[in-house]
């Protein structure tokens, strides 16, 4: 698949995720095959640039490839001008997000919010597209509410504006993660627009990505939740895409030491008063994936220092193998 100039590794991409998909997660994906990461969201806010949350946010590293920005916001020029900082700062491609469905983000009328606002939308994808060479893509949902399922007024506005890829989560703001995700309207916004669909919800194993491909016709698909704690889901899916063959998972060894290269990173990306903090979350579901129902997932949140925190779990890993 490719998008505007560049061809993508392959039609299986990782969901840009605020507090998940950062530098060392996006490394770890993009070893396993993953077609492109996203960052994750940057305000337009540009209060808020300068400061070490956005700087974090948006680090980049050659081993994750392309290097796909996602901005957030409601103003047209604001978002114009936070796209050509972040393309001036390195940026290859634009993502805009009007898929999120937080109140935080929703009450600025940002993220899927927008929706609401077809007018708007066309003037933020006008002046994004106009301020930057790069591609800019676009990630919506299938509307604001089921009775408001506006995705492919919003698509056809997309590619009029010069989008050049648009991501379609099957669902609406009001569904928030509940539900199933459905692929019908995703569909739908595939036969009305040229530009490449990427699918996006719910999909979870290799089979599923090839059922949603098939269903709705989608150039790409991207994983979100499906991804944590088994950054190689991307190699299987890539793989069974390809020749139709499930690949065996890793072994317990290979994972586990994913596992510890992975905290090992966040440790060393975040500093010693947050790594900890943020890597506790993957390690649950690391533990979800190679450990289910342990005792010591409940027992090791308590712990509160960086050093330690990679001993314990280093022991652990090591007693289970
Ligand atoms: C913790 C979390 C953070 C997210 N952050 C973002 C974000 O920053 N930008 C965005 O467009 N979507 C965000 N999303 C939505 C995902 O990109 C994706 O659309 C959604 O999770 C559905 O895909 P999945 O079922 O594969 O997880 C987030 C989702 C989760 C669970």
């Amino acid at each position: 698949m490719r998008i505007g100039q560049f061809q993508l590794k392959n039609r299986v991409l990782l969901a840009p995720m605020a507090g998940i998909t950062d530098q060392p997660f996006r490394r770890l994906c993009a070893r396993y095959h993953v077609g492109m990461s996203y960052s994750e969201m940057m305000s337009a806010n540009r209060d808020v640039w300068h400061t070490e949350k956005s700087r974090l946010r948006v680090a980049h590293h050659a081993e994750i490839g392309i290097n796909a920005v996602q901005i957030a916001g409601s103003d047209p020029l604001e978002m114009a001008q936070a796209a050509a900082l972040n393309v001036e700062y390195g940026a290859k491609l634009i993502d805009i997000n009007m898929g999120c469905p937080a109140k935080k983000v929703n009450r600025k009328m940002a993220g899927s919010a927008l929706m609401q606002h077809p007018g708007l939308v066309e003037k933020i994808l006008r002046e994004v597209t106009a301020a930057v060479e790069v591609p800019v893509t676009l990630k919506i949902r299938t509307g604001w509410d089921k009775a408001h399922r506006n995705c492919v007024e919003i698509a056809k506005i997309a590619e009029q504006s010069g989008i050049q890829a648009l991501t379609v989560h099957g669902r609406t703001r009001s569904c928030l993660y509940q539900g199933e995700a459905e692929y019908d309207n995703i569909c739908q916004v595939k036969q009305q627009i040229s530009i490449p669909v990427i699918a996006n919800g719910d999909i979870t194993s290799a089979e599923k990505a090839r059922y949603v491909l098939d269903y709705t016709g989608a150039d790409a698909v991207m994983i979100g939740r499906g991804a944590l704690g088994q950054p190689w889901l991307f190699r299987q899916i890539e793989a069974f895409l390809q020749s139709g063959t499930l690949i065996a998972e890793p072994s317990l060894a290979e994972k586990c030491q994913v596992a510890l290269e992975h905290i090992h990173n966040l440790h060393a990306f975040y500093g010693e008063q947050k790594g900890y903090r943020v890597a506790r979350k993957h390690i649950s579901w690391y533990l979800d994936n190679i450990k289910p129902d342990s005792a010591f997932k409940r027992t090791f949140n308590t712990i509160a220092d960086p050093k330690q925190q990679l001993y314990v779990l280093e022991e652990f890993l090591d007693s289970i193998q």
